[in-house]
Parts: C-alpha cells; sequence; structure tokens
C-alpha cells in the first residue's frame, strides 16, 4: 500500500490531465477487473464481480494545480490561474512540474513585505522558470505540485493523497476481491473531481448504479483552531453523513455502520461542513442515485504535505471491501 501511494501521489495529474495517472492506474488493475473502459472523458471505469445490486465506487484521479496565463516579457515570469482549490497560504516557494517536466519555483511580490503578514491575491504570484524550460512551457500549460512522499511511523505524508489516497484504496480493495463480489461493481476512477465533480457526473449516467460510494479525504478536528468535528487521524474510516452537496440516505448510512460493527472496523462519524465529493454529483445523475462516502482522514489537505494513516486507509479498504463482497440489500 505503502509503494503504490508513493507511486500514485508522486504522479502529475491537475485536473482534466489525468492521462499519466490513469496509465498507472490501468497498469495497477488490468488483472484485477473482468471488464475495462475509458469513457469520452477520461474516467477508467473497471468492472468486477455479478449481483442484482449495481454498486459505483468513485475516487478520483485529478490533483489541485495551476495554469500558465500569461509571460512576463522582461523577465520571463510566468502568471497563472488555479485549477481547483489552490491555498494561497500554501503558494510561496513551492515547487510546480509542467508536463515537459519543467520545474518552476513560485514567488511572490513582496514576500518579506506586505506579503509576510497578510495573504496575497493570485496575481501577486509568479512562477519562475529561468534557465531551464526549452519553451514548451506557455500560456496554457498545466502544472501540479511537484514533492516526494514521506513516511512517518504510522503516517504518509505528501502531496495529492487528495484523493490519489483513495484510488489506492479501490485499488486495494480490488486487490482482495480476486473478481469475487456478489454485486456488480463498477470501480470508477474520475477525472474532473477538484473543478466541479465533471468527471463522476456522466461516469455515473453510464453505469446506471443503484447505489455508489465515492472515497475521498475528509478534513479532521484535530488541527489547532479548526472547525469542530469529531473525526481525527488514526481514528479510523471516516462514514460520511452530510456535508455541504450531500446528506447521506439513512440506508446507505446503516449499511456502511452495519458493516463496520460487524467486520470490527474502527470507524468515526463524519460531518464535513467545508468541501465535497464525487457523491454529491453521483446523487443527481439520471433519477437519482442513494450515494455515500468511505473518507480517509487527513490533514493539511491541498498542501504539499497532505498527511494520512495508514491505519485509517487500511480500515477503508477493509470496509469497502466487505460492503462489496457481500450481497447489498438497500
Ligand atoms: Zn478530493
Ligand atoms: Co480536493
Amino acid at each position: 500500500m505503502i509503494e503504490l501511494t508513493r507511486k500514485l501521489t508522486e504522479a502529475w495529474g491537475p485536473s482534466g490531465y489525468e492521462h499519466h495517472v490513469r496509465q498507472l492506474i490501468q497498469e495497477e488493475v488490468a488483472e484485477l477487473a473482468d471488464e475495462m473502459q475509458v469513457d469520452p472523458l477520461g474516467n477508467l471505469i473497471c468492472k468486477v464481480g455479478k449481483g442484482d445490486t449495481r454498486i459505483m465506487i468513485a475516487a478520483h484521479m485529478d490533483e489541485i494545480g495551476l495554469m500558465a496565463t500569461y509571460v512576463e516579457p522582461k523577465s520571463g515570469y510566468l502568471r497563472f490561474a488555479n485549477i481547483g482549490g489552490l491555498l494561497h497560504t500554501s503558494l510561496l516557494g513551492n515547487r510546480v512540474r509542467f508536463e515537459d517536466g519543467t520545474i518552476g519555483v513560485i514567488g511572490v511580490h513582496d514576500a518579506f513585505g506586505v506579503s509576510r503578514t497578510s495573504v496575497p491575491e493570485l496575481d501577486s504570484f509568479y512562477i519562475d522558470v529561468s534557465d531551464g524550460a526549452n519553451g514548451s512551457v506557455q500560456p496554457g500549460s498545466p502544472g501540479a505540485f511537484a514533492y516526494t512522499m514521506e513516511v512517518r511511523g504510522t503516517r504518509l505524508v505528501g502531496k495529492a493523497m487528495d484523493d490519489r489516497i483513495g484510488c489506492v484504496v479501490a485499488i486495494e480493495t480490488m486487490r482482495k476481491l480476486k473478481k469475487k463480489a456478489k454485486n456488480e461493481v463498477y470501480f470508477v476512477f474520475t477525472v474532473q473531481e477538484e473543478v466541479g465533480l465533471r468527471g463522476a457526473r456522466p461516469a455515473a449516467y453510464n453505469v446506471n448504479p443503484d447505489v455508489a460510494i465515492a472515497l475521498d479525504v475528509t478534513a479532521t478536528g484535530d488541527e489547532i483552531k479548526n472547525d469542530k468535528m469529531a473525526v481525527k487521524l488514526g481514528g479510523g474510516a471516516a462514514i460520511k453523513l452530510h456535508d455541504p452537496g450531500l446528506v447521506v440516505p439513512p440506508a446507505v448510512r446503516d449499511w456502511m455502520i452495519e458493516r463496520a460493527e460487524k467486520d470490527g472496523i474502527a470507524y468515526q462519524r463524519e460531518l464535513l461542513t467545508k468541501g465535497t465529493t464525487d457523491a454529491s454529483g453521483i446523487q443527481m445523475a439520471r433519477a437519482g442515485v442513494p450515494s455515500g462516502c468511505i473518507s480517509i482522514p487527513c490533514r493539511f489537505i491541498h498542501t504539499t504535505s497532505e498527511t494520512v494513516d495508514t491505519r485509517d486507509v487500511q480500515a477503508c479498504i477493509d470496509l469497502l471491501t466487505g460492503l462489496v463482497k457481500n450481497p447489498a440489500k438497500l
């Protein structure tokens, strides 16, 4: 699980440019799925098992990033726009990688002056690609944070845990299933979640599931001065009850909680007050899809050091495996 997480989090794939990540996942799951297809937007859909209930599992392949918008004529510095929810507090000094491998460093106007005590707008930031870019980085070039993953005890620290760790949960679940599930399960690795759940919706239309589960990171209440929240790192799989885009139907909630209790899996109830997941897009596909979410608790979301706990990741894998392996009656 650790080496797979390293491989996937270090891969490059801002929203709309998930092809490298998809390639890596396709190689991992080729032997684990009965059928595999890539849809017109780039979602990877993998079918496993047989049964009366059709279950869609969604984990997004994309990560937040940026796109070069303008080259300053004299200096050559790049201005950029965000792809997804870039945090301005996470930018200065960070490295970004463009698709051709060019590494850029993010600077800010007046770093030791006004930018030291207040958070600047995005147009105060710029990227230095001097003396190395071979000219292929230009307005329209997408970039993503460039960082390696680190292991600290049970903790994994890296960029793009959101949501490559969800992809890891899906892949490891497929590995445990060995193609045996008493439901028709569709593992969908989605595109463009960070820019508005744009991949999951059409994928749900295509799959037409009876019930759906998104796998994504969630915030924790154990950071200083965060919103009050009962979820903590190392506390087990987080079973979502509510977020600003989704009210989990009681039948879906109970299905998950009963499974966790039966299988003796550590879990916690999640109420998230900021953000949402692919599940909120899927629930509104076609005539409506009852949807829930198994969340991986994560500190420092949308930074280069998103931090998860391997015990929580394992709990999510075990819970998901139990849910899709046994006949789901909802
Ligand atoms: Zn996410
Ligand atoms: Co995100």
